[in-house]
């Protein structure tokens, strides 16, 4: 079983025994709304660490003012059962450790001293790390990385975990708290784990219930387009401008659709950005190298 901890200074005595009893710690930071995703960063986790933390802390300095914080699904029952659930699979497994912390902070222990704000002209101290944190999904979204940044080196503070494990679905993510890590000597190896999909290869999400059943099929054109950049560069393109034209063409394609359809049968949506960068700095590429290969990510708003 695991233990609920909400009180920072409790969490700390947890993890100082753990410390003096000579046992690792491997920590799995999330905003709840559990699905298989965070579970499979939870048994890597537990694979490689004799006690795994969970946090479960929907961050509000991560949200943009229009953003999505008070909607956000919180699901504290249905998560109890999954991490009851996981327990035990833990148990009958002979694994090296288990899940034996789940950690639910309050934002006034967090953020101590200043009302939380999400507005970009918030008080307190913030971590930034430029310019990553500026490029992609911090286009559209200024105070994203920011309020990531921040809570991790929080997390980070209160936990100090041998690991932690981080998603490569928000890959942009990895390398922002990867470079925070190195560059504030955090005493922790970050780790990530594969993205976990649904049956039609959506990436799983706790957003995705905020889809519906119309914008749920079409949103599968992102990866749709992702697959046939893949086709192409195995065919031999490597220029950027191949590449990038093949997924606008794609998504453009089936934008265009939307708009021949009947108002009350369409998704419709934008596309936010097609990034080909390099797998060890995210930096754009004009031309990808076959050996070296590249990450392709991008982001459409429905
Ligand atoms: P959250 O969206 O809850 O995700 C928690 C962790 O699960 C992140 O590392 C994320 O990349 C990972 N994850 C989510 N969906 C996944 C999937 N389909 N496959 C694999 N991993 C997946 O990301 C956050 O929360 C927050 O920004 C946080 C890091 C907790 C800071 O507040």
């Amino acid at each position: 079983g695991f233990q609920k901890v909400t009180s920072i200074p409790a969490l700390r005595q947890l993890r100082h025994r753990a410390l003096r009893a000579g046992n690792t710690v491997g920590f799995v930071p999330t905003m709840g709304a559990l699905h298989q995703g965070h579970l499979a960063l939870i048994r890597q986790a537990v694979r490689e660490n004799d006690q795994v933390y969970v946090s479960i802390y929907v961050n509000p300095t991560q949200f943009g003012v229009s953003e999505d914080l008070s909607s956000y699904p919180r699901t504290w029952d249905a998560d109890k059962v999954k991490l009851a659930a996981l327990a035990m699979e833990f148990k009958n497994d002979n694994q090296v450790g288990h899940m034996s912390v789940v950690f639910m902070p309050k934002t006034k222990d967090m953020y101590p001293g200043s009302p939380p704000s999400s507005e970009v002209d918030g008080q307190g101290s913030f971590v930034t790390i430029t310019p990553l944190s500026s490029r992609l999904e911090g286009t559209s979204r200024p105070v994203f990385f920011r309020g990531v940044a921040t809570v991790c080196m929080k997390l980070l503070n209160i936990v100090q975990p041998e690991r932690v494990y981080f998603g490569q679905k928000d890959i942009q993510q990895t390398f922002v708290v990867k470079r925070m890590v190195q560059d504030f000597h955090l005493n922790s190896e970050v780790r990530v784990g594969p993205t976990i999909r649904e049956h039609d290869g959506l990436a799983m999400s706790s957003r995705n219930v905020y889809l519906g059943e119309r914008r749920r099929k079409v949103a599968l054109v992102l990866l749709d387009s992702f697959k046939e950049v893949q086709r192409i560069f195995a065919r031999g393109a490597k220029k950027r401008r191949f590449l990038y034209n093949a997924a606008i063409e794609r998504l453009s394609l089936v934008e265009k659709q939307q708009y021949a359809l009947p108002r009350d049968k369409r998704a419709r949506f934008e596309i936010d950005y097609i990034s080909i960068a390099d797998p060890d700095t995210l930096d754009e590429l004009e031309e990808v190298d076959a050996e070296h290969g590249a990450i392709l990510s991008g982001a459409i708003k429905m």
